[in-house]
């Protein structure tokens, strides 16, 4: 029986998952993959620091070693930072193995000249891992651009954003109370300013441009906003019009070109984003042929983290094409058209007795908080203006909800 050996680089939550995983589901890999699979090396920074792994095991904080071990099928990479990782994958690549990586910062960053490394040694990519956890959107995506062409993508993306709102909203909780907690449970990245200010969820979006467009949009013209800026007092507004706060990233392609946001955006009860909760992820997948369909399931932690990453490692040790779907793709149908049309937005600081053309008031939540009806280009000129001081925009069916008196509200 022959056996494939794996190098984990990277002893935290990914990587510790990882290792259990190989050892509890070792029957099932044996049984898809026909060869046992073994972990030959894991590479750590503290020698020091006791760890329960197996004594036959080398454990180094030296990739070369790693690299010199006779056979070395796969390496698995959890770790973080661009560099040394890129580097480390890059080599691994050139020894001839296949590569896995769960680190997104790196993969937006690099992903395109590891793919095209890959292809010219012949071995497999796999970074199912690098986006929404547990929930198996490359693939699902790759599958799906077989044939449908795909419009719009949208996503909760970021578990460690979506706990803290969450935490927020039913716990009362502080935001900083929330994050401790995420990073307790081990969501949030070692630097969590990655996951609150939306870096995080932005290189996830860039990933999945690539893979449902087979581009991404010009980074610099990417809004990005994370979730610092949400009080629990907003929060509190939102509940009461029956809106939560949620950490969205959008991609839609309008001819050529790509347009994407991360930023919170409020969501009412009839989008399928308003029950994802706590650590949960979501992606929500507009195609010509299925029309939309919604992923939704554990976007952090552990072992959701550790069963896309064994997914890959399926995945490459079948040695599939990396780059089927990735660079080249079935045209993409166009998305919903987000021109200068009047959309809806909870916006604070304006004053109704402003009487301003601009807009159309919806309904007064508090004081200080309004629904109002404008467009974009009009709702940034209230902003430059200085009449309002923030806004949120809120997507999905909501206005038919107002309609339908689903919500009580002042209506004005
Ligand atoms: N810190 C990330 C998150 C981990 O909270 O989503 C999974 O990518």
């Amino acid at each position: 029986m022959s056996v494939i050996k794996v190098a984990i680089l990277g002893f935290g939550t990914v990587g510790e998952g990882v290792y259990k995983t190989i050892h509890s589901h070792a029957q099932e890999l044996e049984g898809v993959l026909g060869s046992k699979v073994e972990v030959a090396a894991v590479l750590i920074r503290n020698k020091q620091k006791k760890r329960n792994i197996d004594e036959d095991v080398l454990i180094t904080s030296d990739f070369n070693e790693i690299l010199s071990l006779p056979q070395l099928d796969v390496v698995v990479e959890a770790i973080v930072d661009k560099e040394p990782t890129f580097t480390f994958l890059k080599q691994a690549i050139r020894r001839g193995s296949h590569i896995i990586t769960a680190n997104k910062e790196m993969f937006a960053h690099h992903g395109n000249e590891l793919l095209e490394l890959a292809e010219s040694h012949k071995v497999s990519v796999g970074f199912e891992a690098t986006v929404a956890g547990g929930i198996p959107v490359i693939q699902t995506l790759r599958q799906l651009l077989n044939v449908n062409r795909v419009g719009t993508v949208q996503g909760i993306l970021n578990g460690t954003s979506n706990f803290i709102l969450t935490e927020m909203r039913e716990k009362k909780q502080s935001f900083a109370a929330a994050l401790r907690l995420a990073q307790e449970k081990g969501y949030a990245e070692a630097d969590p300013t990655n996951d609150v200010e939306g870096f995080d969820a932005f290189y996830k979006t860039m990933i999945l441009s690539r893979i449902a467009f087979g581009k991404e949009p010009n980074w610099q013209n990417v809004e990005r906003e994370g979730i610092t800026s949400i009080t629990r007092e907003l929060i509190e507004t939102a509940e009461k019009l029956g809106l939560r706060f949620k950490h969205i990233a959008s991609i839609s392609k309008i001819g050529s070109q790509i347009n994407a946001a991360v930023k919170p955006t409020l969501v009412g009860k009839s989008h399928p984003f308003y029950g994802v909760e706590g650590v949960e992820n979501a992606v929500n997948v507009h195609s010509d042929i299925v029309g939309r369909i919604t992923l939704q399931g554990p976007g952090a932690g552990m072992f959701p983290t550790a069963s896309a990453v064994i997914e890959d490692l399926v995945y490459v040790c079948q040695n599939q094409l990396s780059n089927k779907n990735f660079t080249n793709i079935t045209e993409a149908c166009d998305g919903e058209k987000k021109g200068n049309e009047k959309e809806l937005w909870l916006i604070q600081g304006l004053s109704k007795n402003d009487n301003n053309p601009l807009i159309t008031w919806v309904a007064q939540a508090t004081d200080e908080t309004a629904i109002i009806q404008a467009s974009r280009e009009e709702i940034e000129k209230l902003i430059n203006q200085q009449k309002a001081t923030c806004y949120f925009q809120i997507i999905g069916e909501y206005e038919k909800e107002i309609k339908n008196k689903e919500v009580t509200l002042a209506v004005l």
